[in-house]
């Protein structure tokens, strides 16, 4: 495993690392959990990704008891999880949030530790941007859950590189805790945020990536060339937003392109798409996903992979990617 600053802070997060969306609770119990985790720590993952709003909330409550179960020292993992929408996405309940004002962060974060029954949460997310809060108190509210010592270090979700400098600048002038990190959505497909939006911002501020969905949600496994295969992500009711892109005659045509160039390597092309994301330099971990111990472990072979990944190597992917990436 290969360890990268997150930007330009002093934590050290793995290339590669895994998240519970989609999964835990709904795929992946709390003994399936504590398998892939402690299988991941083993590989030299340190870095695992969750969300408040992921099943609930019960996506936090399965990683906390694995957690307690696998008895890590604290010092060994990094863990995170966002704020934004509440406990759910559905509807108009009492549990939908859609804000960052500092009342529902404040609030937010010590239901996300009870569910995770730990004293701190490493990185805390923005999971959105709030375009009905003004951004200098999301600043404060962030700053604040650091300086009470219930969060070390944070950064947000698919906001966009002027609203990102924003916060940094209101952060700076203020002398607060400055958000460190942005995690986007970046694979194969879904390239122009991160490769030309942000671009300034590398240099600039010194922002860290931890990346989203490398395998565009399972497409660039090639499991999805034959239609939807029963079991998988796409054939999940509650996941039919993904149903356009998965069918997408285009890129299914792409990734069995993509297949050749990784069986060139030796490698599945659901490892050569996630060595690609990582070989970017301004990536510091990509967030894997996996319904299954066996599909984590063939996606952490992806590591090995990056290194073959040699500028020619690159220019045939890109040959292929590029027509087709947003
Ligand atoms: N910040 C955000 O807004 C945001 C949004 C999305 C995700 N994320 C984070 O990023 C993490 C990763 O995203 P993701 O789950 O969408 O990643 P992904 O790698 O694009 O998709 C993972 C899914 O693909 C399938 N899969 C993975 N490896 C496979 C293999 N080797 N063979 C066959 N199928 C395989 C599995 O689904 P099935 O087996 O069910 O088909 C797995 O759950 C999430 O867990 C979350 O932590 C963040």
């Amino acid at each position: 495993m290969h360890y990268r600053r997150l930007g330009r802070s002093g934590l050290q997060v793995s290339a590669l690392s895994l998240g519970s969306w989609v999964t835990y609770h709904n795929q992946v119990d709390t003994k399936a959990a504590t398998e892939m985790l402690a299988a991941a720590i083993d590989a030299g993952v340190n870095f695992f990704d969750n969300a408040e709003v992921y099943a609930s909330g019960q996506s936090e409550v399965v990683m906390g008891q694995a957690f307690k179960a696998l008895k890590w020292p604290r010092l060994n993992f990094i863990v995170s999880t966002k704020f934004f929408w509440g406990l759910s996405r559905e509807g108009n309940t009492v549990n939908r949030m859609d804000t960052l004002n500092r009342k529902y962060l404040s609030q937010a974060i010590d239901g996300s530790l009870a569910r995770m029954g730990l004293d701190f949460i490493d990185l805390v997310y923005c999971h959105r941007p709030d375009p009905h809060t003004p951004i200098e108190e999301t600043v404060w509210a962030m700053s604040d859950m650091i300086t009470r010592g219930k969060a070390l270090y944070w950064g947000t979700s698919e906001w966009s590189a002027a609203e990102i400098r924003a916060a940094w600048d209101i952060a700076d002038k203020h002398h607060l805790h400055k958000p460190v990190v942005e995690q986007p959505q970046y694979h194969l497909f879904h390239r122009k945020r991160v490769e030309q939006e942000y671009a300034r911002l590398y240099e600039d501020i010194g922002l860290g990536l931890t990346t989203w969905s490398p395998l565009a949600s399972g497409l660039l496994t090639g499991k999805y060339k034959d239609g939807i295969p029963p079991g998988s992500r796409g054939a999940m009711e509650s996941m039919g937003f993904l149903g356009a892109s998965l069918a997408d005659p285009a890129k299914k045509a792409a990734v069995v392109q993509l297949d050749a160039v990784a069986a060139s390597l030796g490698c599945s092309v659901a490892q050569l798409a996630i060595a690609w994301v990582a070989k970017n330099p301004h990536v510091s971990s990509v967030i894997t996903g996996a319904s299954k111990l066996s599909q984590l472990q063939s996606n952490l072979g992806a590591v090995a992979v990056i290194e073959q990944l040699t500028p020619e190597v690159m220019a045939r992917i890109d040959a292929i990617s590029a027509p087709l990436a947003q």
